[in-house]
């Protein structure tokens, strides 16, 4: 097992000094579901920091990339109906406003299990998946994606052209917040891609995350969390400039941001318009993190507060969906069986499992659909519409639904 437990003193992304302003504690990896409790389950702290200079929120220490990602990847992006809505969505407005024509040739960069690409696939479109994880690049492979088992950087870059030639757009979504070498990405995407090309890449927003205090957000393999200006100033000083951007309701609240090389495309107003809206709320600024934290302990007593309630009266208490984010708010909140029963997911590699850190059993949707518990703590909160449509008539209306997020309103 390698370890990096190196706290970093420097900003990951433009070295100028930083240190935490928060932390969450000793957190397991967000996506290690056990079959039974390990002597050595790994603990890393998860504490944030905000860069000064460039304005980047993210966690001064990280697990080594080979311990979140690899044959026993938990995550198949597949497993919900609405985000393969968006990714084909996702694909279709890549073409109608980025295309190049016979000239296309797109990459993603973590592919996951083809979700997005075989969008472009089933349109002949020529086109390459990078994905560390070899269960999901074989699921791709499977649904006709090209994929390749690699982390993406300026190396696998040179590879990409000598095999395919130059790319017309490179795209990620959940990907590019993973890695904690940004500057490395970003020199091998501008190699990668030809003149007009586009990088175009998703994540959860900073400012839903600030305004939700979905602090969940933040796990191990969330390394940064992006706004718009700080990721301007990561990439631009690549030779990229900020020519798009497009707010999304996936994961929570999640930003899509298009670069171009430098003075190649036009820069749409959306851009100025939300730089100028983070700056008048301080994104910029350490006294908007540091409110951000007081928010989270608010936010800690009030999830405590209520499942203590809900045992008192001896409810049975149940989790939907062994999301990621729930390690985080499990392990903050220090929540373990001693107040949570289990958590349903669909998800078979999940089931039977017991949750990181916590161990809370997680159980088939079949067992929960059995055994509806008097509380739903809705953990796949941004899944919530879909999730609620699914359940609102199949469920008592006298079953009380919660999450953990102080200002979010459960409409069932
Ligand atoms: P998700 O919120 O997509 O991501 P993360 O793990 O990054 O926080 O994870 C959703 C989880 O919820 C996944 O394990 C599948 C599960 N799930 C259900 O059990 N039922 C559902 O109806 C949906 C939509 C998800």
């Amino acid at each position: 097992m390698k370890i990096d437990q190196m706290k970093i003193k420097e900003c990951r992304a433009c070295n100028n000094p930083i240190e935490e302003f928060m932390t969450f504690g000793q957190m397991p990896i967000a996506n290690d579901f056990m079959k039974e409790k390990k002597d050595n389950e790994y603990f890393f702290e998860m504490a944030p920091a905000f860069c000064n200079k460039c304005f980047t929120f993210q966690l001064v220490e990280q697990p080594e990339a080979d311990m979140m990602f690899h044959e026993d990847y938990a995550f198949f992006s597949r497993q919900s109906k609405f985000m393969q809505i968006h990714f084909k969505e996702y694909a279709n407005w890549v073409l109608s406003n980025y295309s190049q024509g016979d000239n296309d040739f797109i990459v993603e960069l973590g592919s996951n299990d083809g979700i997005m690409l075989e969008n472009f696939a089933n349109k002949g479109i020529k086109h390459l998946g990078v994905e560390p994880s070899q269960n999901v690049a074989m699921v791709a492979q499977e649904h006709g994606v090209n994929t390749e088992v690699s982390f993406f950087g300026y190396q696998t870059s040179k590879q990409i052209i000598e095999n395919y030639g130059n790319a017309s757009a490179i795209l990620a979504a959940n990907v590019m917040c993973h890695i904690p070498d940004l500057n490395d990405i970003a020199k091998g995407a501008y190699n990668l891609l030809n003149e007009k090309g586009v990088l175009i890449f998703e994540d959860p927003y900073l400012g839903d995350m600030l305004e939700k205090v979905s602090y969940d957000q933040i796990y191990d393999e969330h390394v940064y969390i992006f706004s718009a200006i700080s990721v301007q100033n990561i990439f631009g000083s690549h030779g990229f400039e900020l020519i798009n951007l497009m707010p999304q309701t996936t994961h929570g609240g999640s930003m899509r941001y298009v670069f171009a090389k430098k003075g190649q495309r036009d820069i749409q107003p959306i851009v100025n318009e939300i730089i100028e809206n983070e700056i008048s709320n301080g994104f910029d600024k350490e006294s908007t993190y540091i409110k951000f934290k007081e928010n989270c302990e608010l936010s800690k007593k009030r999830f405590r507060d209520i499942l203590i309630k809900a045992k008192d009266s001896n409810k049975t208490v149940a989790g939907y969906g062994a999301t990621s984010k729930s390690t985080t708010i499990l392990n903050y909140c220090n929540v373990g069986p001693e107040l949570i029963d289990f958590i349903s997911d669909t998800t078979p590699i999940k089931q039977n499992t017991l949750t990181p850190g916590k161990h809370i059993p997680v159980l088939s949707y079949e067992y929960f659909k059995e055994n509806i518990p008097d509380v739903i703590i809705l953990f796949a909160w941004n899944h919530a519409n879909e999730i609620i449509q699914k359940e609102k008539d199949e469920i008592d209306k006298n079953v009380e639904w919660i999450t953990h997020l102080p200002f979010f309103e459960l409409k069932l």
